[in-house]
């Protein structure tokens, strides 16, 4: 989502400048270019050196600057997003007013580029109808505004005002940087590995971590779909998606079964069980009765069912964990479950696959791969199936060039 995107990022001078800094490491570390400005305000919080050393660049705080004469149209026309964090009651009353006061109002004038505002102040300021008419103009002008949480604020008291989470400001940034081009579309998403009890205490379970099955399930609903979730590891569900919890493959697949036949695309991340227990014992095993035999039977493969029944249209995604031939049996999964694209990813590879953060994939189509991911981390691998999810449906239709992949 921020690979190779520029971000402008301004700060203003409010207590909360320093939360800006943290706020400029995720987005860097997310693979955002990131151009801070700081008004004379915010030097007065926070020192230039800081911000510089993290960001992608030396931080401004002049429309003066020697070396580039006009600072302000270059890098509003180069944003693909700005963000102003704080922001001001100042601001705000500028930048509805449409006053270019500084480097940070006139590149705010001079860009096209969505604006994202994370306001940050006493609950007083907060409240006056003076600030909130400035924010219902910016609003209506479509600019996205990070409300305030309650919390403590400057001097001790505590009330609303709080600059929101950097976790919750990044999330806006990258939302107003995201095309809705899954809107109107119904996605299944299935994260997690299953676990298939051998009796009370124990299971036969997997390493999946459900982390890069979430990961789909976060960036298709920023994208803007409907998205339902099966996982079992609901403890880590995003809200804004409807998440049903299961544990065995059994139940994997009765909801996989409820819900994919009225859906457009269904990505099958989970890692389920292919074996599970003839019998669960209804007591714990005990060791004094000696080594257990357990007989293990096969479950069905979800995947190749749905592949089977695919309804017309639909796009449906496999996942393939591998640790040898990895593009062989890729191609081969694909084939045999019926799927349109599988991801696959070399699990014994460092830094891939279960547990990681990060991940690195190849996907593929009947045709061949369609696309390649280096390592990165499992939001950006999200989006990049997402795109070969998105540049599928539209080859499928007939309305992109057949030169995919796109990337
Ligand atoms: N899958 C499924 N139901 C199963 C097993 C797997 O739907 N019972 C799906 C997984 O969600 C994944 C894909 O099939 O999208 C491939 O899973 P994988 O375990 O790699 O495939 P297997 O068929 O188990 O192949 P193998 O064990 O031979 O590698």
């Amino acid at each position: 989502m921020f690979s190779g995107r520029r971000v402008v990022l301004g700060v203003t001078g409010g207590i909360a400048a320093y939360k800006a800094v943290e706020v400029c490491r995720r987005l860097v570390d997310a693979g955002a270019h990131v151009s801070p400005i700081m008004t004379s305000g915010a030097s007065r919080f926070i020192g230039a050196t800081t911000l510089s050393a993290l960001a992608s660049e030396p931080v401004q705080t002049s429309l003066w600057d020697e070396d580039s004469p006009i600072p302000h149209t270059r890098l509003g026309q180069a944003a693909d997003v700005i963000v102003v964090c704080p922001a001001t009651a100042r601001l705000l009353s500028d930048y509805a007013a449409g006053r270019s006061s500084d480097l940070l109002t006139a590149t705010l004038l001079a860009t096209r580029a969505p604006v994202v505002v994370c306001p940050a102040m006493h609950t007083e300021m907060w409240e006056h109808p003076a600030v909130q008419e400035n924010l219902a103009t910016l609003r209506r002008r479509g600019v996205h505004v990070v409300d305030p949480e309650s919390g403590r604020l400057a001097g001790g008291d505590i009330g609303h005002g709080r600059l929101a989470d950097p976790a919750t400001i990044v999330a806006a940034v990258g939302a107003a940087l995201t095309l809705p081009d899954l809107a109107g579309l119904r996605v299944v998403v299935t994260a997690g590995g299953t676990r298939e009890a051998i009796d009370p205490v124990r299971f036969i379970g997997n390493r999946s971590s459900g982390k890069q099955g979430t990961a789909i399930a976060v960036a298709a609903a920023r994208r803007g779909a409907q998205v339902t979730l099966i996982t079992t590891v609901a403890a880590t569900a995003p809200s804004g998606i409807d998440v049903v919890p299961v544990a065995t493959a059994a139940e994997m697949r009765a909801a996989v079964h409820q819900v994919a036949p009225q859906a457009d695309i269904v990505v099958m991340a989970a890692a389920v069980a292919d074996f599970r227990p003839v019998a669960v014992a209804d007591q714990k095993l005990k060791k004094a009765q000696g080594i257990p035999e357990i007989r293990l039977e096969p479950t069905e493969d979800i995947l190749a069912e749905l592949g089977a029944a695919k309804p017309q249209g639909q796009t449906l995604v496999g996942f393939a964990a591998e640790t040898t031939d990895v593009a062989a049996n890729a191609q081969d999964k694909l084939v045999r479950k019926g799927a349109d694209l599988l991801v696959a990813n070399d699990v014994s590879a460092p830094a891939t696959g279960f547990e990681h953060d990060t991940n690195q994939v190849a996907i593929y189509s009947a045709a061949g791969e369609v696309d390649s991911v280096p390592l990165s981390g499992k939001d950006a691998v999200a989006d990049r199936v997402l795109d070969s999810v998105v540049s599928f449906r539209l080859l499928s239709a007939g309305s992109l060039n057949p030169q995919f992949p796109t990337s």
